[in-house]
C-alpha cells in the first residue's frame, strides 16, 4: 500500500502521516511478498478506482469496481479484505501513537501546571473552587468508580490479533518517542520488529474459526488484567495520593481504593444459557487464581526488597507476633527459613505469607462447595477468604518500617502491594449475575405451583403478587426441596445458581460477588422475588444478612419513565428497607443505553435516561438511600457510546455522589486497556470526570425552560424514530434486506445467540446486532435518527427558538453531549454507500421508498446541528477528528463493496464448502469496517 496515505507537505513536519506512511509501505512490501505482486497490483487497483469514486461520483466507475468485485474469487476477496483491514489497524496504532505523542508534548509545555483531565487537575480545581479536604475526604470515604467489563460480543477480533498490534504498537511507540535519541542500529531494529509482526499477522487466521465458549470470554477479560490493569491501578492509586499530598498538603488523607473493576464475563446469564451455575463457579476460581498468582509474585518482590535485618534496624513486636502465629498455623514452616535470612524478620514473615497464599490458591482450585451444609462449610484458617486479612498482614510490616525509620521503604512496593489487595481483593474484579425478569417470573410460578401456594402466580395482579412475597419473605418455611427433580430445567439452573452463589461467598470468597441485576425490571413484584428466592437460598436472612444488592436494569422508555415511581412504592415496604439496611442503605439502578434507544430512538432515550436520573435520585434522597447509577453503555453512539469523561460530565448535576458504575464492553476494552499508557490516559479523564461532577461547586443545573424544550424535541424524535422503525410497515423487510443483521447473527464472536427469543420482531432483537447491523451497512441509524425533525420542528417555531436551542447547546453539557454524539456517528454515515445496500432489498420500490426517508431525515438532521452548533459541517469543531474520519471514508469503501457483493453470494443458496469461506469473508469484511470505523457496533 504505497501511496495510501494522502500525501501533506513534509512528513518530517507531521509524524502521524510519516507514520502510517511507513507502515503502509511495510505492509504493500509483505503484501507483495507473501501474496505476489498480482495480489498487490489488485489491491492498488481497487484503492484508486474507490478513491477516484469518492473524488468524482461517477456511477460508471462505481459499475466498473462492483463488476471488477464481482469478478473475483473468495480467496481474492479474502486477501483484498485482509490488506484493507490490516491497514485500518495499522492506521488505528499510528493514531493512538500520536495522541500519547501529543499528549506529552503538552505536558512538558505544561509543566510544573497538571495535565489536563488528569486527577491532578480535578484535585487542584477542586481546591480552587474552594472545596475543603474534610469535604473532599467525605466524598473519597464514600467513592467508588467502577468500570465493568462484559463479554458483549462486539469485539470481532482475535486475542492473537491483538496482541500482535500491540507489539507493533510498542515498536511505534519507541520510534515516535525517542525520534531523536535513538542510535540508527536500534531504529533499524525496531523497524524489523514490526515487519516480523506485520507477517505474523499477514500468515495468522484473522477471524476465529470456531464460537468462543464462555471461558474464552472469562480468560480474554483476564488477559487485561494480566497484562495492563494489576499493574496500572495502584499507579492511579498513587497518582491520587500525590495530587492530594500537593493540593492539600495540611490534611492526613486516608486513600480508600476509589478506583476497582467489576466484570459480567462467566456472570452474566441473560439471554446466554451457556452460562450456568458451574461455568460461574469456574469463573470465579480462574479470576481468583490469576489474582493470587499475581499477589505470589508481588510477595516475592517484596522479600527481595525488605532485606533490612536485627543487627541494623529494630522490628516492632507486631512482626514477631504475626510470625509466631504462622508458624503455629504451618508447623511445617518453623524450620524453612534459610540461616541467609535468619535475622530478617520481615523477610520471614513474607514468606509465610507466601505459604498462605499458596494454600489459598490450592483451595481456590480445588475446594469442592457444599450447598445448605450444616454447619456451614467455613474455609480453613490456612487460607485468605477476605481481602482484609491479607491487608492485615502486609499493614503489620508498613507500621513497622514507620516506627523504625523506613518510612520511604514503606511507601513503596510495600504500598503498591497494600493498594493492589485493597483494590483488586483477592479475586481481581467483582462478578456481577444478571438473569432477565422473565425467567424469574416463570420460576417463581413454577415455584409457589409445586409447593401449593399459588396455582398461577403470573396472572395474580400486583398488590396480590406483593403481598404474597412479603409473607413468604417473613416466613421461614422452605419452598424448594434439596433436590430439583422434576423442575424444568430452567427454574433449576436458577434456583441452582442463587445456592451457587451463597456457597461460593461462604467458602471460596466472601467478596467476589455483590450484585444481582435483573434485566427488565418493571415492577415491584419484580424485585421482591428476587429477594424471596435469595431468602430461600440462603443470600438472605431479614434482619440478619443481605449478601447481594438487588439492582434493576430499566431499559424501556416506559420502564425508565416508571422507575421513580416504582421506586417510590418499593422502598417504604419494611422487607424492602430491611434488605436495604444490611445493604449500608444503598441502592444501585442499572440503566440500559441502547435498549431504551433501540425502543424509543436516540434523542428520547438520551432525554429518558437523563430524567430517570433526576427523578430516582429525588426519591433515594427521600427515604435516606444512597444512589450508585449503573450506566449499561456500549461503543457505538447508538449504544449509549461517545467520550466517557464527557458523558460522565453530562450526567445530571448532583445524581453523580460519587459512586458509579459503568460498563466497558466488546472492542472498547481493548481500545481502552490494551496498552497501558493509553489506559492510563482513560481511566485519568474518568476519575477526573467523577471528581468534578462529584462537587456542585463545579456543575451548574440547567435552565429550567431547557428541560421543557428537552421534553418536547424527546416527544418528536420518539414520534419520528417509531414511525420509521416499528410503524413503518416496509421497514423490517429493509432492515433485513440491506444490513447483513442475519449474518451477524451467525457469527462467531461471541458466545451468546443473538436474539433472545426465537422470534422476527425488532423488540426481541438484541441491541448490539441492532446496532451493528447498522454500523456496517454505513447507515449509523440508531445514533441520530429523529434528532433533525425533532430540532427542525422546535426551531420552526420562532427566531428566538434558534437562539435559545444555541444557548442550550453553549452552557449544558447534557444537550452539548447529544449534540456531538450525533455529529461523530453521522459523519461516520455514508449515505451513498448505504443505498448500495439498500441495492440487496429484493423490491426496488420499497428499497428506495425507505431508503429516501432515512436519507432525507440524515439531511435535516446535519443541517439542524449545524444551525444550532453554528458550524459548516459535522464535526467543523474538532478539525483533527473530521479530518481523520474523512481521510479514512476512501478506504473504508472497498471494504463496503466487498461486503455487499458476499452478502449477494451468500444469501443466493452457494454449496455449503463455500458458505463457510464467505462467513469467514463476511467476518473479515465486518473486523474491516469496524477498523475503519473505530466502532464495531
Ligand atoms: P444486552 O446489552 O443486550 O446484554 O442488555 C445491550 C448492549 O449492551 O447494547
Amino acid at each position: 500500500m504505497t501511496s495510501a496515505q494522502p500525501s501533506h507537505a513534509s512528513d518530517q513536519r507531521d509524524p502521524l502521516s510519516s507514520n502510517i506512511r511507513a507502515l503502509g509501505n511495510a505492509l504493500g512490501r509483505v503484501l507483495t511478498d507473501q501474496s505476489g505482486a498480482a495480489a498487490f497490483a489488485l489491491e492498488e487497483r481497487v484503492r484508486r478506482m474507490t478513491k477516484e469514486l469518492r473524488a468524482s461520483g461517477d456511477e460508471r466507475l462505481v459499475q466498473e469496481l462492483q463488476e471488477l468485485i464481482a469478478s473475483l474469487s473468495v480467496s481474492e476477496l479474502h486477501g483484498l479484505t485482509k490488506a484493507f483491514t490490516l491497514y485500518f489497524g495499522l492506521v488505528n496504532l499510528a493514531e493512538a501513537v500520536e495522541r500519547l505523542r501529543v499528549l506529552r508534548e503538552r505536558d512538558l509545555r505544561a509543566a510544573p501546571a497538571p495535565r489536563t483531565e488528569s486527577i491532578a487537575a480535578a484535585v487542584a480545581e477542586l481546591r480552587g473552587h474552594g472545596v475543603t479536604a474534610e469535604a473532599l475526604q467525605r466524598w473519597l470515604d464514600g467513592a467508588l468508580i467502577m468500570p465493568v467489563l462484559t463479554a458483549h460480543p462486539t469485539e470481532s477480533r482475535r486475542r492473537t490479533t491483538l496482541i500482535k498490534l500491540r507489539r507493533i504498537f510498542d515498536g511505534l511507540l519507541d520510534l515516535s518517542l525517542g525520534e531523536r535519541l535513538l542510535p540508527p542500529e536500534e531504529r533499524g531494529a525496531i523497524l524489523t520488529r514490526i515487519e516480523r509482526e506485520l507477517i505474523g499477522l499477514w500468515q495468522s487466521d484473522d477471524v476465529r474459526l470456531h464460537k468462543p465458549s464462555v471461558v474464552d470470554e472469562v480468560e480474554n477479560g483476564l488477559f487485561y488484567f494480566q497484562t495492563t490493569l494489576y499493574d496500572l491501578l495502584p499507579q492511579i492509586h498513587r497518582a491520587m495520593a500525590r495530587a492530594l499530598a500537593e493540593h492539600y498538603p495540611e490534611h492526613p488523607w486516608s486513600l480508600p481504593p476509589l478506583l476497582r473493576f467489576g466484570s459480567w464475563m462467566g456472570g452474566d446469564r441473560d439471554g446466554n444459557p451457556f452460562v450456568t451455575s458451574s461455568v460461574t463457579v469456574d469463573t470465579v476460581r480462574r479470576m481468583r487464581a490469576s489474582m493470587l498468582r499475581h499477589l505470589i509474585r508481588q510477595i516475592d518482590a517484596l522479600f527481595t526488597e525488605l532485606s533490612q535485618s536485627l543487627t541494623q534496624t529494630s522490628v516492632s513486636q507486631g512482626v514477631d507476633e504475626r510470625i509466631a502465629h504462622y508458624i503455629r498455623l504451618f508447623p511445617a514452616e518453623a524450620g524453612t527459613i534459610s540461616p541467609h535470612h535468619s535475622r530478617e524478620p520481615y523477610r520471614r514473615l513474607c514468606q509465610l505469607i507466601r505459604t498462605r497464599l499458596e494454600h489459598t490458591l490450592a483451595h481456590t482450585l480445588h475446594h469442592e462447595l457444599q450447598w445448605a451444609s450444616d454447619p456451614p462449610t467455613l474455609p480453613p484458617p490456612t487460607v485468605y477468604h477476605r481481602s482484609a486479612e491479607l491487608l492485615d498482614d502486609l499493614r503489620i510490616i508498613y507500621a513497622s518500617l514507620w516506627a523504625n525509620g523506613g518510612e520511604l521503604v514503606a511507601d513503596g512496593l510495600l504500598r503498591d502491594v497494600m493498594a493492589t489487595v485493597a483494590i483488586f481483593r483477592l479475586h481481581t474484579a467483582t462478578l456481577d449475575i444478571r438473569q432477565h425478569s422473565e425467567r424469574h417470573l416463570s420460576a417463581l410460578t413454577e415455584i409457589f405451583a409445586r409447593a401449593g401456594i399459588c396455582a398461577d402466580y403470573t396472572s395474580l395482579e400486583e398488590a396480590a403478587k406483593i403481598a404474597l412475597l412479603t409473607s413468604e419473605i417473613a416466613s421461614t418455611r422452605p419452598l424448594t426441596p434439596a433436590r430439583l427433580t422434576g423442575y424444568t430445567p430452567e427454574t433449576a439452573e436458577l434456583i441452582q445458581t442463587l445456592r451457587t452463589l451463597a456457597a461460593i461467598l461462604e467458602q471460596l470468597d466472601g467478596e467476589v460477588i455483590d450484585t444481582y441485576v435483573l434485566s427488565t425490571t418493571a415492577s415491584v413484584s419484580d424485585l421482591l422475588g428476587v429477594l424471596l428466592l435469595c431468602r430461600e437460598t440462603g443470600l438472605y436472612r431479614p434482619g440478619v444478612y443481605s449478601r447481594l444488592n438487588v439492582v434493576p436494569l430499566f431499559e424501556t422508555g416506559a420502564d425508565l419513565e416508571y422507575a421513580p415511581r416504582l421506586f417510590a412504592n418499593l422502598m417504604p415496604l419494611p422487607v424492602y428497607s430491611d434488605h436495604l439496611r444490611l445493604r449500608g442503605q444503598c441502592q444501585e439502578v442499572m440503566l440500559g443505553y441502547s435498549d431504551s434507544n433501540k425502543e424509543g430512538g436516540f434523542v428520547a432515550a438520551n432525554w429518558a435516561l437523563y430524567r430517570a436520573q433526576v427523578e430516582l435520585t429525588e426519591v433515594a434522597d427521600r427515604y435516606g438511600v444512597r444512589l450508585r447509577l449503573f450506566h449499561g453503555r456500549g461503543g457505538a453512539v447508538g449504544r449509549g457510546g461517545g467520550p466517557a469523561g464527557q458523558a460522565i460530565l453530562s450526567q445530571p448535576p448532583g445524581t453523580l455522589r460519587g459512586q458509579i458504575k459503568m460498563t466497558d464492553q466488546g472492542e472498547m476494552i481493548s481500545d481502552r486497556y490494551l496498552d497501558p499508557r493509553t489506559a492510563t490516559r482513560h481511566l485519568e479523564q474518568v476519575v477526573n470526570a467523577v471528581m468534578r461532577a462529584g462537587f456542585a461547586e463545579v456543575l451548574r443545573p440547567p435552565e429550567p425552560g431547557w428541560i421543557t424544550v428537552m421534553e418536547g424535541i424527546a416527544a418528536a424524535g420518539r414520534d419520528a424514530y417509531r414511525s420509521l422503525i416499528y410503524d413503518d410497515p416496509r421497514f423490517y423487510d429493509y432492515f433485513r434486506s440491506a444490513t447483513p443483521i442475519t449474518e451477524i447473527s451467525r457469527l462467531r464472536i461471541g458466545s451468546r445467540p443473538a436474539s433472545r427469543r426465537n422470534s422476527n420482531r425488532i423488540e426481541d432483537l438484541r441491541a448490539i446486532p441492532w446496532v451493528f447491523s447498522w454500523m456496517q451497512s454505513r447507515h449509523t441509524l440508531p445514533g441520530w435518527y429523529g434528532l433533525g425533525s425533532a430540532l427542525a420542528a422546535f426551531a420552526s417555531g420562532g427566531e428566538d427558538r434558534l437562539t435559545l436551542l444555541r444557548d442550550m447547546y453553549q452552557q449544558w453539557p447534557f444537550f452539548t453531549t447529544l449534540l456531538d454524539n450525533a455529529q461523530l456517528i453521522i459523519t461516520k454515515a455514508d449515505m451513498d454507500i448505504a443505498r448500495r445496500y439498500a441495492a440487496l432489498v429484493s423490491d426496488p420500490t420499497l428499497a428506495q421508498a425507505i431508503h429516501s426517508i432515512i436519507q432525507h431525515e440524515y439531511a435535516t438532521t446535519i443541517r439542524q446541528i449545524c444551525l444550532v452548533a453554528q458550524i459548516n459541517a459535522p464535526l467543523d469543531a474538532q478539525p483533527v477528528l473530521q479530518r481523520a474520519i474523512q481521510q479514512r471514508n476512501p478506504y473504508i469503501d472497498p471494504l463496503s463493496y466487498i461486503q455487499i457483493e458476499v452478502l449477494r453470494r451468500l444469501r443466493a443458496n452457494p454449496p455449503d464448502d463455500e458458505q463457510d469461506d464467505l462467513e469467514t469473508a463476511i467476518l473479515m469484511s465486518i473486523n474491516g469496517i469496524a477498523a475503519g470505523l473505530k466502532n464495531t457496533g
